[in-house]
């Protein structure tokens, strides 16, 4: 089974499971929401030896498959902006207070992939806003880049999910079509990737003590993995790496122009 088919299923089922419907009682789903266009009309028998008519329509709706219609749909970044806010099938919507789609110039060179919202971007609607994303902005700066010149930043996940936990599997599933059609429309020279869930959701791959500073592809450009800032917040000792990495980063952009 393809993974998006694959994870849409499971996003399906876990979905089910948090609506309370942990129990098979049919060999079909029924979807009780579905109320059809007429009423069928059924020939009334008499009341004694009348059975409760089931009725059982085949389509259930893939989340995942829903967001690849959707963000394919968008033909610029205010549309996919405008898709992922219409989006319903995320449960991590209805905890957030703001939809965290992009900073910076869009269209710029470098584009940066974090990995989702804190409490300070869930406040704000902007990501890397807070004390990860000063760091952040200290280090672009490091290398004469800036997010209102010459940087554009997302998350895999747009909402924050609660307490600050892992993204799901199913989560990162459900946004991906979004996150690879939003790096299609901001086309940028580079991407670089933070932390283990966006090296997750867009290399397919974990371990970023071992990927980081080591170019490689992803959506068809290249791609730096560079530890999360905020692991550098906790780690400092780990900013020499990422003080390697950063000078990659400006020799590739000098070298590329
Ligand atoms: N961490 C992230 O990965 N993204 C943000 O926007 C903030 C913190």
């Amino acid at each position: 089974m393809e993974s998006a088919e694959y994870h849409g299923a499971l996003a399906a089922l876990a979905w089910q499971i948090e609506l309370g419907a942990d129990e098979c009682i049919a060999d079909a789903p029924v979807n009780r929401y579905d109320v059809p266009a007429t009423v069928p009309k059924v020939a009334k028998a008499p009341a004694a030896a009348q059975t409760p008519a089931v009725q059982i329509p085949q389509n259930t709706v893939d989340p995942v498959v829903v967001a690849q219609q959707v963000a394919s749909a968008a033909t610029d970044l205010d549309g996919l902006r405008a898709a992922l806010a219409a989006y319903d099938h995320c449960e991590l919507k209805r905890g957030a207070r703001n939809l965290v789609f992009s900073d910076g110039v869009a269209g710029a060179r470098v584009m940066i992939v974090g990995e989702a919202p804190g409490r300070d971007e869930d406040i704000q609607g902007k990501p890397f806003v807070g004390r990860a994303g000063q760091l952040l902005d200290k280090m672009l700066a490091a290398i004469n880049l800036c997010r209102d010149e010459s940087v554009y930043i997302t998350n895999v996940l747009p909402w924050r999910p609660p307490q600050n936990r892992d993204p799901k599997p199913e989560e990162v599933a459900m946004m991906q079509p979004f996150l690879h059609r939003h790096i299609e429309l901001a086309n940028p020279d580079v991407l670089v990737v933070v932390g283990n869930h966006s090296c997750q959701a867009l290399l397919g791959k974990r371990g970023i003590t071992r990927l980081r500073g080591n170019w490689t592809e992803a959506r068809g450009k290249p791609a730096l993995p560079m530890f999360h800032p905020a692991y550098l917040l906790r780690n400092p000792a780990a900013k020499r790496e990422a003080w390697a990495d950063l000078l990659s980063l400006q020799a590739h952009l000098r070298d590329t122009k």
